[in-house]
């Protein structure tokens, strides 16, 4: 997958892709991104790429015309280009597996008040990663690229994906590592057994009891199997 960024701050990207699982990923070519400063593409004086708002109105607004020649010069036919929102649909992981499967994405950055609105003649999909205003569209951006990379074959193990919060529509279960017992805070005994049909349940159990108490709406969605059924009327008479 290639994943175009184009922003009038190509530091903010750069420093966070250039970290971690992000970096490997790209140095292993399992995908590509490259950071566009917009203002390259502008004629005025000074890299000028924002004017004040017709019709009157408080901020500044990034000019249609540094974003029109990039887009020119860098859509394919392939390409999807999304503009971060927060009018646009919010963000899910189910999203990002249907975002995962296109080659090439063009995310556009607007910053102080947004994008002159011709740029919707060029959009495919808005996107919000939530019910708040941010600066800029940078850290959506950002979000994209990160949730992305993980769903690239190969950057990831199967088994993260499989085992992941909202992968069976339901949250991840509570993990721990060494030491096994910190000044009386102890690891559940289960998971230390040895026994992996045990460890298992206990997972399964859990799993579903952290959905129950923190985003019970998720299971209103999800299929459940007997075993979960029974399950989930333990954890609901745990609880009263
Ligand atoms: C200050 S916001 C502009 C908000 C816009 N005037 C409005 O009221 O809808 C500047 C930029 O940040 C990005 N942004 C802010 N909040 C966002 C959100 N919740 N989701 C996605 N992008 C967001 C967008 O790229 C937006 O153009």
């Amino acid at each position: 997958m290639k994943i175009d960024v184009v922003t009038i701050f190509p530091n903010l990207i750069d420093s966070y892709v250039g970290e971690s699982i992000i970096k490997r990923a790209m140095s292993d070519g399992k995908i590509e991104i490259n950071v566009i400063n917009l203002r390259h593409y502008t004629d005025l004086k000074h890299h000028q790429v924002d004017d004040t708002v017709y019709g009157g109105g408080a901020g500044m607004l990034l000019m249609f015309p540094p974003f029109h020649r990039v887009l020119k010069e860098r859509m394919k036919e392939n390409t999807k280009v999304i503009l971060p929102s927060p009018k646009g649909k919010k963000l899910t992981q189910e999203k990002l597996k249907e975002l995962a499967s296109e080659e090439h994405l063009i995310v556009l950055c607007g910053h102080y008040e947004g994008i002159d609105a011709r740029i919707e003649h060029f959009v495919d999909e808005e996107i919000s990663v939530g019910d708040y205003i941010l600066t800029g569209g940078e850290l959506p951006a950002l979000i994209l690229i990160d949730g992305l990379t993980r769903l690239t074959e190969g950057v990831l193990s199967e088994k993260s994906h499989e085992e992941e919060s909202f992968t069976e529509g339901l949250l991840e279960y509570p993990q721990y590592t060494k030491p096994q017992e910190y000044e009386g805070f102890t690891v559940p005994e289960v998971l230390v057994s040895g026994n992996h049909e045990k460890i298992s349940k206990w997972r399964k159990y859990i799993a579903l009891k952290e959905t129950y108490l923190k985003r019970p709406d998720l299971l209103k969605t999800k299929d459940l199997t007997l075993e979960e059924k029974e399950l989930l009327e333990i954890i609901k008479k745990e609880k009263d």
